[in-house]
């Protein structure tokens, strides 16, 4: 009998270890400045405040803004890591109990040509720091460069970021395909980023898909949309998370909808009752 109750006990406890494994999510995009930097941002700061382990990882080398965008001071950054010796968990920045941040490094341009034993260096120090935590977020630059690929060929889960401009949607289709053809990646979701309403991100989602059907023979999930929301440029200058300061604004709205979409919680989507309110009458 004690033997048994052992056995469940080791059972349990081996699920719980497994369940505890580390997901690894890159953000990326064809075009630049669509949104990536603010989507990777907000959702750190909406899943590390339901109780998630999460660490941010710039990898947008020689032009990082994750800092820049959080309004946080960093001392060190990768470039020490490749350079200096640093360890990762030296040069990692902690913005609360449950979110860090590991700052790119800015303005440094040779960073960005980093060769492949400092990749395997940035690679080796990362695994080190992502044991006990849930989500590691990775904020890659935009196009297909090596610095860029390098990163997404690590991740579990790629999200492509395209907006609704024609020269968007052509590049999100070509990272998508360069990620499925060459690099085999099947977990790739689109997300529609600065659409005017719900229609226009559904129609920006399928149109992407469509392509991607006809010249992969493959669909890709949506992984959700951000409406534009005009208070979200104001928030960069003002370096502060749209989602702290405007919890109930069209993109934090978003951006729940998303981490309640792709993580299967049940974040609550508005803090204020009366948006609620509305919301279950309006919908939206
Ligand atoms: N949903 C949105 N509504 C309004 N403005 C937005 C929205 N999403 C992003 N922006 C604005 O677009 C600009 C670019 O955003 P961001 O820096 O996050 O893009 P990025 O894809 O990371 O850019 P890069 O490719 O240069 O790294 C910012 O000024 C931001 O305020
Ligand atoms: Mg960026």
């Amino acid at each position: 009998m004690a033997d048994q109750a052992e056995k469940l006990r080791d059972m349990v406890d081996k699920k719980k270890k497994a369940d505890k494994t580390h997901k690894v999510i890159a953000v990326t995009s064809g075009k630049g400045g669509v949104g990536k930097t603010n989507i990777v941002v907000n959702m750190a700061m909406l899943l590390s405040g339901i109780g998630k382990k999460v660490v941010v990882f710039d990898a947008d080398l020689g032009l990082a803004n994750v800092d820049i965008l959080l309004g946080i001071k960093t001392k060190y950054s990768l470039i020490d890591v490749i350079k200096s010796g640093k360890k990762m968990s030296e040069i990692m920045i902690k913005v609360n109990d449950n979110l860090s941040i590991i700052p790119a490094g800015n303005g440094v341009e040779d960073i960005a040509n980093i060769n492949e034993p400092s990749f395997n260096k940035v690679k080796d120090e990362l695994r080190s720091v992502v044991k006990d935590i849930d989500i590691l977020l990775v904020d890659t630059g935009a196009g297909i460069s090596r610095k860029v690929t390098f990163f997404l060929k690590s991740s579990e889960d790629i999200i492509v970021v395209a907006t609704p401009e024609p020269t968007s949607i052509a590049d999100a289709y070509a990272m998508i395909k360069i990620m499925f053809l060459n690099y085999k990646k099947e977990n790739i979701k689109i997300f529609v980023n600065m659409a005017k309403n719900e229609n226009e991100a559904v129609s920006v989602y399928e149109n992407i898909n469509k392509i991607c059907k006809n010249f992969l023979k493959k669909e890709f999930k949506s992984a959700g949309f951000a409406l534009y929301d005009k208070k979200l440029p104001l928030c960069v200058r003002e370096q502060k998370a749209i989602s702290e300061i405007a919890p109930d604004g069209k993109f934090s709205v978003s951006m729940k909808k998303m981490i309640n979409n792709i993580f299967k919680e049940n974040v609550k989507i508005y803090d204020n009752p009366v948006k609620r309110f509305f919301s279950s009458i309006f919908g939206g």
